[in-house]
């Protein structure tokens, strides 16, 4: 062990344990207040942070003045006394008794993140040292708890993980989004935008399964909702329709919200500022409202005609991001809009039996206008009407041999989507832009650290 402790090692999450006793935190200094006699230095320990109380009468005179000249983000193992502070937003405050600098940040080089406000592009510049800051961690913990509760999901209902390709021979949803490299004496090389494709196979092989991996889209969109690199979760499923996918995704994403809100009050009222956003959520319980894409457009129709969007909505287009808020912000839980039109979809999509020139798809759209979080759609399960699409759209025959096979040898109606894990982030955090919702963001114009 690097530093030799004297009191029972515990974390801040944890410290509510050991109210009266006397503990070991190992962490940074996150921040200092000083007011003569006394200091208040705050402790982070990744966490949590809890504030510190340094009475000079109390403590060694080595231990005060250690404190009241160490730099921010200095490195401390800091022994103390555990008490219970209501005022304190992790209930607890520490009576410091003794503190070992690991490592002390020069004076003459600070902490470059202070907390005062900083631009977005000063931020990202130093994102390294960015998510060492509260908001910024308790992000990724809730990211992280999103991703085990998505994999938790599909483990607990019998699906099977299978892994896609990243690097494969060809697009899923569209050339122009790729990210093109040279593969050996085979020619050309893509990066996955999608497993769709591959866990179709998965499907038919083991019934109902799930990929979940990063996914890249080369497309040149500098939206707050768009990363070049992001993960997505999808599920696939022997047998399901559209109507099977849709109460899947809504019982996912109710499965996700509780699991946040049982382990992240704190880190969510540390994210937004309040308790708002955790009331909010409360209210995140399948089923979800579903309307058709002919609702949604007559939707939008009326709010156009009432001056409550800008633009009007053409029939057969997609909807764009005020048409997304304005639909979204008519319901407290996610909406689903099904049946697209089939041009603005994707190749694969199954027509709708009662309206052909329509797609058995579906798009969630996240509450408070953040858009699509969840695409999916029942897949053509027609050998002839599968290749006839492909054809259609100019893609490759050749590399699509093997996909129709999948028709060929016992097709059925089989039905996934794909969510991606930065977008659900962005909304149950309640954040401006997806670039916060991953460790390090690569984006049209960024890809340092
Ligand atoms: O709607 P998309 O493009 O659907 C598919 O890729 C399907 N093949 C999935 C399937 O049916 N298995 O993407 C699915 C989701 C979107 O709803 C969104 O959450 C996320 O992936 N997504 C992005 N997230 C961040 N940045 C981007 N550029 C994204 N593009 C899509
Ligand atoms: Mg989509």
């Amino acid at each position: 062990m690097a530093t030799e402790i004297s009191a029972p090692l515990t974390s801040i999450a944890n410290i509510g344990q050991h109210e009266g006793a006397t503990v070991t935190l190992r962490g940074w200094l996150y921040n200092l207040r000083s007011s003569g006699k006394l200091l208040f230095p705050t402790f982070r320990d990744g966490t949590g942070t809890i504030q510190g109380i340094v009475p000079k009468a109390a403590v060694p005179e080595e231990v005060f003045n250690t404190l009241k000249e160490l730099q921010l983000e200095s490195s401390v193992v800091v022994t103390g006394k555990v008490r219970a502070d209501s005022r304190a937003p992790s209930g607890y405050e520490l009576d410091v008794e003794d503190v070992k600098v690991q490592q002390a940040v020069s004076a003459d080089e600070p902490f470059p993140i202070t907390l005062k406000e900083h631009g977005p592009d000063f931020l990202m510049e130093r994102r390294h040292l960015w998510m060492r800051t509260p908001r910024q961690s308790a992000i990724l913990r809730v990211r992280a708890t999103i991703m085990r509760a998505a994999q938790e999901f599909f483990d607990t209902r019998d699906f099977t993980r299978t892994d896609p390709p990243i690097l494969t021979p060809a697009a899923c949803e569209g050339t122009s989004e790729l990210f093109e490299m040279k593969y050996f004496d085979e020619g050309n090389a893509y990066l996955t935008q999608s497993g769709q494709l591959y866990i179709e196979a998965t499907a038919l092989a083991l019934g109902k399964v799930y990929s979940f991996g990063p996914t890249f889209r080369a497309e040149k969109s500098k939206t707050r909702r768009h990363l070049t690199e992001f993960w997505m979760i999808e599920p696939e499923v022997a047998y399901a329709d559209l109507d099977d996918l849709m109460k899947l995704a809504e019982e996912f994403l109710s499965h996700i919200v509780m699991r946040v809100l049982e382990k992240h009050r704190i880190d969510l009222k540390t994210i937004t500022g309040g308790d708002e956003k955790a009331a909010k959520l409360e209210k995140i319980q399948a089923p979800f409202p579903k309307i058709s894409y002919d609702e949604a457009h007559a939707m939008l129709e009326k709010a156009f005609a009432e001056g409550a969007i800008e633009k009007p909505h053409e029939y057969g287009d997609d909807f764009g991001a005020p048409d997304e808020t304005y639909i979204s912000n008519q319901f407290d839980r996610p909406v689903m809009v099904h049946r697209y039109p089939a041009v603005v979809k994707a190749f694969y999509m199954q027509p709708d039996p009662a309206d052909p020139t329509k797609a058995l798809c579906v798009d969630v759209l996240a509450p408070e206008g953040y858009g699509e979080i969840i695409g999916g759609s029942q897949r053509i399960d027609s050998y002839d009407l599968l290749k006839e699409r492909i054809l259609s759209h100019d893609l490759p025959l050749e590399a699509f041999e093997w996909y129709l096979d999948l028709r060929k040898y016992g097709s059925v109606p089989h039905s996934g989507f794909g969510m991606g894990i930065e977008r659900c982030v962005a909304w149950v955090c309640g954040l401006e832009h997806v670039r916060e919702t991953i460790p390090f963001a690569r984006t049209l114009n960024r890809i340092y650290p």
